[in-house]
């Protein structure tokens, strides 16, 4: 049975707000960006979203679910696909049915690794996609799994003062090394998570419809010019040696060219990556100093 679901602005309380994945870093980033709501934020020890919730979740009232727990380690999927499709797919069924019978609208997130990167010019809501990897097509399935009335909010590249990110990767290689290999024939568009986290809070706050939304930074680069672009912004003098995907050997295939942009008339704007990237270098420093 459906739980009764008032409006929590008309009920004079307030929005009371549940996170999966809490711990990784974009969940870190919304808990930042809700935090005048009521936060239940639920890390991988406290719901492993691959089984149902326990009854002191599934007996909440939520009035919003944001859905970021996720198998995220692209190469790793490669090997382990039934593990990652168990919380892609899996999981995000099992938090799609907990939001709908509580009533409440579910964010769940996806990625620009959807799609093949072949089309060569930014990806928008009406492409077609066309996963490359295990990863990819877990969270192509997971998409499906979050339902017609869940928003689905595809972003790029996250990067964050917490957690594993590419960022943070070239803040630790830069600081021991005088040159780091990267490659410079993929190209994307960076998200700073917080800015993410804040379009995010606008889309649900706005009213806006369900469906696919494209959400990531503006602007675009290769991973070379962003590494080159975090060691210039933290004062590093590494140098980066530009490389080609194939001379790394990865597990899983990436798409060339997977900038994402919205089509969508009213879709929040990010801001650029670079002004996400001195913002996070400048999160990060205070991180380290407290
Ligand atoms: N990172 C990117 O570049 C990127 C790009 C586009 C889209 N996305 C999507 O954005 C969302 C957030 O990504 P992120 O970068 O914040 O990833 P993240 O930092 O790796 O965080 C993911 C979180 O999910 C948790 N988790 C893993 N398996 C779980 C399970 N079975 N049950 C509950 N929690 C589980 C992880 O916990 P443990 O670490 O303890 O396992 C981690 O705290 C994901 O949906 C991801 O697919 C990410």
């Amino acid at each position: 049975m459906e739980h009764e679901h008032p409006d929590p602005v008309r009920a004079g309380r307030r929005r009371r707000v549940l996170i999966t994945g809490a711990g990784g870093q974009l969940g870190r980033a919304l808990q930042e960006a809700f935090a005048d709501d009521d936060l239940v934020a639920l890390s991988h020890k406290e719901w492993d979203v691959s089984h149902p919730p326990d009854d002191t979740v599934s007996q909440g009232a939520f009035d919003l679910v944001l859905h970021t727990a996720a198998w995220t380690d692209v190469d790793g999927a490669e090997a382990n696909p039934q593990e990652a499709a168990a919380v892609n797919v899996g999981g995000t069924a099992n938090v799609a049915a907990l939001a709908h019978s509580l009533g409440a609208p579910l964010v769940a997130f996806s990625t620009d690794y959807v799609f093949d990167g072949r089309k060569g010019a930014p990806y928008v809501e009406s492409d077609a996609p066309n996963p490359l990897s295990t990863y990819g097509r877990t969270k192509l399935h997971g998409e499906a799994a979050a339902g017609s009335d869940a928003w689905i909010v595809r972003s790029s590249w996250l990067f964050g003062p917490t957690g594993r990110n590419f960022v943070r990767t070239m803040l630790r290689l830069g600081a021991d090394r005088d040159e780091v290999a990267v490659v410079e024939d993929q190209r994307g568009a960076p998200t700073y998570v917080a800015h993410l986290a804040a379009a995010v809070r606008e889309l649900v706050d706005s009213g806006a419809p369900p469906g696919i939304w494209h959400l990531a930074g503006d602007g675009d680069c290769t991973w070379a010019d962003f590494a080159e672009a975090i060691f210039a912004e933290a004062g590093l003098g590494t140098k980066v040696r530009r490389i080609r995907t194939e001379d790394l050997a990865r597990q899983a295939p990436r798409p060339a060219y997977s900038v994402l942009r919205s089509e969508r008339e009213d879709s929040p704007a990010l801001p650029h990556w670079s002004d996400g990237l001195r913002d996070c270098l400048a999160a990060h420093s205070e991180s380290r100093r407290a």
